[in-house]
């Protein structure tokens, strides 16, 4: 290789240098022109006034206007014996009444039912004494983990009203179908639920399946 070879190559390597450079001064100007404008950090929120009754008493609320009903009652009034399950409208964990209505509350914006009276599992008893679907769910054994249980009661107590409970076993399955249990405990939530309307005799299952005792061991 001679002096004048050496020469070149180094012009050659200074070039490519420069241009590798200048392309990514360029590819960084077009970044800066093609990326988005920067994303404010704080969501607009829209606070809105809902007056509801709930479980007989009237209240006024100041929230964000995407608060959830079911959001409304755990996090805002901690009244927590509404369940959260899916929070998609799915499992039904989160029914509760709404003007006598079953509603999903993880659907329910809050600030769409101003004025409207809703009933949750906390409003169901009478002081000491249990509404008669909680005995009835105590008597049946109709729930295990007990999370869907609220949801349960909430819609049971809707179909016994609607007058789907009593017609038939078919009729109130079907109209509790939105409930789910990942415990399977369907056919005691049904005899629950039927007994409840009288459409089925009382029957207690102590009394029909008495406790174990050490004599009947084998
Ligand atoms: Fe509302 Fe599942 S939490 S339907
Ligand atoms: Fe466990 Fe129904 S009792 S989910």
């Amino acid at each position: 290789m001679n002096h004048s070879d050496d020469v070149k190559r180094r012009d050659f390597l200074k070039g490519v240098g420069i241009a590798a450079a200048t392309s990514g001064i360029v590819a960084a100007q077009e970044g800066e022109r093609t990326s988005p404008p920067p994303v404010s950090k704080q969501p607009a929120r829209l606070m809105v006034r809902t007056t509801l009754t709930l479980n007989g008493k009237k209240k006024s609320f100041d929230i964000d206007s995407r608060t959830t009903l079911i959001d409304l009652l755990r996090e805002n009034e901690h009244m927590t014996g509404t369940k959260k399950g899916c929070d998609h409208g799915a499992c039904g964990a989160c029914t509760v009444l709404v003007n006598g209505r079953r509603v999903l509350s993880c659907l329910t914006l809050a600030a769409t039912i101003d004025d409207d009276q809703v009933e949750t599992i906390e409003g169901i008893s009478n002081g000491e004494s249990l509404h008669p679907l909680q005995n009835a769910f105590l008597r049946c054994d109709a729930y295990q983990c007990g999370y869907c249980t609220p949801g349960q009661i909430m819609s049971g107590i809707a179909c016994i009203e609607e007058g789907h409970a009593a017609k038939s076993a078919e009729e109130a399955r079907e109209w509790m179908s939105g409930n789910l249990c990942r415990c399977s405990a369907y056919p005691n939530i049904l005899a629950a639920v039927r007994q409840t309307a009288g459409a089925e005799a009382i029957r207690d299952p102590a009394i029909q399946n008495p406790p174990m005792t050490t004599e009947m061991l084998p």
